[in-house]
């Protein structure tokens, strides 16, 4: 499936199927034992991806690639980044502009769009945490090469690596709204994504940084560029 294709069918489930779900989950309402280690395993990986980032952000541009309902900007804000929060789903952007502390206003810029979208300009930094987990491994490669040229240190990003019980689990759990124009997420190899890279002439290098697995949330946290 090619990119532009995959990027309309999670629009699609993000701005009307599961709109209500991820709303409840990155909120504090209470949620069901599973949706409750979801929502630990991604408040962790959430504190694993900046930790990959300087403490102190102050004056750096950074992106959040697919910022949901905004958690993440917030937490860059906080350390003095200007942010771009970008989203393809607008009522997410929406949620999130909401939700956003009055004192960050002015430090995100919330924005309803293509995470590759070149208008958006250069960044020091970015960060897209389970935003490319439905893309192809051509697909990703092609994204990854693409934010080289605009991303002058590092990128974070996660996504679900292809273990035997992520891939069972994707049998058996149907732990978000369904239908058939769903996007569906591809677990990867990281070494075969670091593999196709080199041969795509990236420049950067690939690094796998750590797993979060809890109950049915398994992810891990990659750095692509930008020096350790
Ligand atoms: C699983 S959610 C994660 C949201 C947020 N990063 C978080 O962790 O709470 C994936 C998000 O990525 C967004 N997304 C996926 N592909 C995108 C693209 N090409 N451009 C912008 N946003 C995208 C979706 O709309 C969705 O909000």
């Amino acid at each position: 499936m090619t990119y532009d294709v995959t990027r309309d069918r999670v629009e699609d489930y993000f701005d009307r199927t599961a709109t209500k779900t991820w709303e409840r989950l990155t909120s504090d309402a209470p949620v069901s034992g599973i949706r409750a280690t979801v929502r630990a395993g991604r408040d962790r990986m959430r504190a694993v991806m900046l930790g990959q980032l300087p403490k102190d952000l102050s004056g750096q541009r950074v992106l959040d690639a697919g910022c949901g309902t905004g958690a993440m900007a917030v937490e860059l804000a906080e350390r003095g980044a200007e942010v771009v929060a970008v989203d393809i789903a607008p009522e997410l952007i929406k949620i999130a502009e909401t939700r956003c502390p009055r004192h960050l206003r002015s430090r995100i810029a919330f924005q309803a769009g293509d995470m590759l979208d070149s208008e958006l300009g250069r960044f020091d930094h970015a960060v897209a945490m389970d935003s490319m987990i439905y893309y192809d491994r051509p697909t990703l490669v092609q994204l990854l090469k693409a934010n080289e040229s605009r991303i002058g240190g590092k990128f974070v990003f996660t996504l679900a690596p292809r273990t035997p019980l992520l891939m069972a689990m994707f049998r058996v759990g149907k732990l978000f709204p369904q239908s058939d124009r769903s996007p569906v997420m591809i677990p990867q190899r990281a070494l075969d994504l670091a593999s196709d890279l080199r041969i795509a002439g990236a420049n950067g290098r690939l690094a796998q940084v750590e797993r979060v697995t809890s109950g049915f949330y398994i992810s891990e946290c990659l750095r692509f560029g930008g020096q350790p």
